[in-house]
């Protein structure tokens, strides 16, 4: 079964190192690595101020970057080595995928680094457009790139101020208005845990999956059906969010009570209220069915959140539930959509002899209803961005 392969970090750091030189002329000074990600359970509540619980992905971004003696700012990828360039790198001044990387060198030196000219390569093997935050990927490669070459040490304090940075990149400049959990986990992730995000205290906590000691993986399925960000859903799930907390009176959903939600009078916000209030309890009974290695439990709430963004919040799609109820017919501990929705990817909890068949059950299931191929991959729990040696 072919899964979709992160490939072997130091073949890759070296790949788009050699890709730079051809297309630049010399070697970069510093390559950078930043992972995807997918998320466990905690579906639009980062930008309710709630709960979630996402994990980074071995596949990740790989940016290599060199300093230039002017102003200019030349950006290229592995597939587009024509560059684009400039030296206005904030909101209105880029177009199209070049400007994630403008906006984080842009949202560096809004932070008050003094960012010189350079010239920047990424590329990597983060699926693109399937809901596994490639932009975040992108985004945090060239941050720790770029803060490596001003010789600065990436401890957490500045993991934290690069999340602000990669944030402002994609809101203000690329004009998605996510959430940050995106940005937040490819920088602060642990290796072999999740992370616990409150976006009320902005605290983070590693969680360990014990993945491997239950005999259990996490495969994951691109449905390959086109998400946008920067489309109308996200930006109009969102509204709602703001109007139900507008008509509670609270600053955020996150301090909504279940009962008040159930008395909004608009059907419409009620039910987009009402996924976020019990999306944040079933955050917190995943962190505890964890600890408690309670699989089973874990199966239930990834049903219940299913079945409340398929119902309430309306962002999944007919490809998404193929893949999460084939996923638990064939042996899935537990299954649900992940990440933006309106298309991506969903999760399945599935024991590992079993994760083959699950696969090919999908992809049985997807023939059968018209559907195109989508593409699988294995979400081991992986490290957060980091700098190679060049
Ligand atoms: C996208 C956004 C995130 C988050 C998720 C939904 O991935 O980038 O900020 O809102 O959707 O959980």
């Amino acid at each position: 079964m072919p899964f979709v392969d992160p490939g072997s970090t130091q073949d890759l750091g070296r790949d788009v190192a050699a890709a730079f030189e051809r297309t630049f002329g010399a070697a970069p000074q510093v390559v950078g690595r930043a992972p995807g990600r997918v998320n466990l359970i905690g579906e639009h509540t980062d930008y309710n101020a709630g709960l979630c619980l996402p994990l980074a992905l071995p596949h990740a971004t790989y940016a290599a970057v060199a300093r230039r003696d002017d102003d200019r700012v030349r950006i290229a990828s592995g597939q587009e080595t024509t560059p684009w360039e400039g030296v206005a790198l904030g909101p209105g001044d880029v177009e199209g995928w070049a400007t994630y990387v403008a906006g984080v060198v842009w949202g560096l030196r809004e932070a008050g680094h003094d960012v010189p000219g350079l010239d920047i390569l990424v590329d990597g093997r983060v699926p693109l457009g399937a809901g596994l935050s490639s932009s975040a990927a992108l985004e945090c490669s060239v941050a720790v790139a770029v803060v490596a070459l001003l010789g600065l040490d990436l401890d957490d304090d500045l993991r934290r101020e690069l999340v602000a940075a990669c944030i402002r990149a994609e809101t203000e400049v690329a004009g998605a208005p996510t959430g940050g959990m995106d940005q937040t986990v490819s920088l602060l992730a642990h290796e072999g845990a999740a992370l616990l995000i409150d976006f009320d205290s902005h605290s983070t906590t590693a969680v360990e999956l014990g993945l491997p000691a239950a005999g259990l993986a996490l495969l994951v399925t691109d449905t390959r059906v086109s998400h946008a960000l920067v489309d109308g859903g996200y930006a109009a799930r969102r509204a709602d969010c703001e109007t139900a907390a507008a008509f509670l009176g609270v600053a955020s959903l996150r301090h909504a009570a279940a009962a008040a939600v159930e008395e909004l009078e608009d059907e419409r916000i009620r039910r987009r209220a009402r996924h976020i209030v019990t999306e944040i309890d079933r955050v917190s009974a995943t962190v505890e069915a964890l600890a408690a290695r309670d699989w089973q439990q874990i199966g239930r709430v990834f049903r219940d959140s299913h079945v409340s963004m398929r119902d309430d919040f309306e962002i999944s799609c007919p490809e998404l539930d193929t893949a999460v109820a084939t996923a638990v017919e064939a042996g899935a501990v537990g299954a649900r959509m992940t990440g933006g929705g309106f298309g991506g990817s969903s999760i399945a909890l599935v024991p590992v002899e079993r994760v083959e068949a699950v696969a090919r059950a999908i992809d049985t299931a997807f023939v059968a209803s018209g559907f195109g191929p989508p593409a699988h991959l294995l979400a081991e729990p992986s490290a957060a961005a980091s700098v190679l040696p060049v």
